[in-house]
């Protein structure tokens, strides 16, 4: 009997960015304590998993050649963790899993963390296995803090390290502006060097988390613009001072405010609505501040489903 090969699954999976990230004190295992909103917004990689004999993954789009695709690839972690999980064997998934980037690499948007997330959704549906979504986030916290959150989507508060999530109800799309920097930052560099700022003085903190959510309930773009913060901000700043103009050229060209997204060094600037959006992008690409500009609407879903394609 000829054995049924499932068809390819394409999962799309968003990019995140942090409303509120509050940083606390460094803990044993390494890791910050933290408190923070994240949105999912509509700038998404595409990840197709699909059966194969020559297993591995294949990185295409934005910074694809930045991207490992060797065992310390987050999505082929994702691969062999839950292989291990469902009792097949880890160093034999059979699957490859092809990526397709618009995310930015190393650009505080967990683009490595969505690609992990997208993996774990796709593979369920590819091997038809009967795991919640609580199941594969738990499983998603162990492959790093940000990964939960891009299953779910939405917006949302997390806690712990970060992979701790609760929904967060918000109803409104706010419309976004992101600048891409041109190198990418490494997200342990930038908390060491909160750390190391902290330790030298006093780099500004974040109010309470409350205040935000009333914002976002608000659904008001501009009572959200007062409230967003982020302590990293000061510390990749510090990394990269030229941060500083593009925070202010998009603030000059009409953005109600703007905010290092997460652990940077991408920024991400609150509009008031979609054509001031597409003005403050076309006038941040011409200033000459970033690599390149995006227009994003959040919250959106977290990964899920988007193909499964018949085999010809
Ligand atoms: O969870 P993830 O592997 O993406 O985190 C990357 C790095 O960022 C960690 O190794 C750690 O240095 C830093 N980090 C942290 N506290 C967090 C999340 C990340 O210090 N809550």
């Amino acid at each position: 009997m000829l054995a049924v090969v499932p068809p390819p699954v394409t999962v799309r999976v968003p990019a995140k960015v942090n409303l509120h990230l509050a940083v606390g004190d460094v803990r044993p295992d390494g890791y910050h304590d933290l408190v923070t909103i994240f949105q999912a917004l509509s700038l998404a990689d595409e990840v197709t998993v699909a059966v194969a004999d020559e297993p591995g993954v294949e990185v295409h789009g934005e910074g694809a050649d930045q991207v490992p695709t060797g065992a310390s690839n987050l999505a082929w972690r994702a691969v062999r963790l839950l292989a291990a999980h469902v009792g097949k064997d880890p160093d034999d998934p059979k699957v490859r899993v092809v990526i397709r980037k618009a995310i930015p690499v190393a650009g505080g948007m967990a683009g490595g963390s969505a690609d992990a997330a997208a993996t774990l959704v796709g593979l369920a549906s590819l091997w038809r296995l009967e795991i919640s979504r609580d199941e594969l986030a738990e499983l998603a916290g162990k492959l790093g803090a940000d990964v939960p959150f891009c299953l779910y989507g939405g917006t949302a508060l997390g806690t712990g390290r970060g992979e701790r999530i609760v929904p967060v109800l918000a109803r409104h799309q706010f419309h976004w502006v992101l600048a891409f920097d041109r190198r990418g930052l490494s997200t342990p560099d930038v908390f060491d060097e909160l750390d190391r700022l902290r330790t030298d003085g006093d780099p500004p903190r974040v109010g309470q988390v409350e205040a935000v959510l009333e914002g976002l309930s608000s659904g008001d773009p501009r009572q959200l613009a007062l409230l967003l913060g982020n302590d990293l901000q000061a510390a990749a700043v510090s990394l990269r001072p030229n941060l500083r103009r593009t925070l202010r050229a998009g603030v000059d060209a009409g953005a109600l405010a703007g905010i290092v997204s997460g652990s940077g060094p991408t920024t991400a600037f609150l509009c008031e609505d979609n054509d001031t959006a597409v003005r403050v992008a076309a006038e941040l690409a011409g200033a000459g501040v970033c690599r390149t500009v995006r227009v994003a609407q959040g919250p959106v879903p977290g990964a899920r489903v988007i193909a499964t394609e018949e085999p010809k």
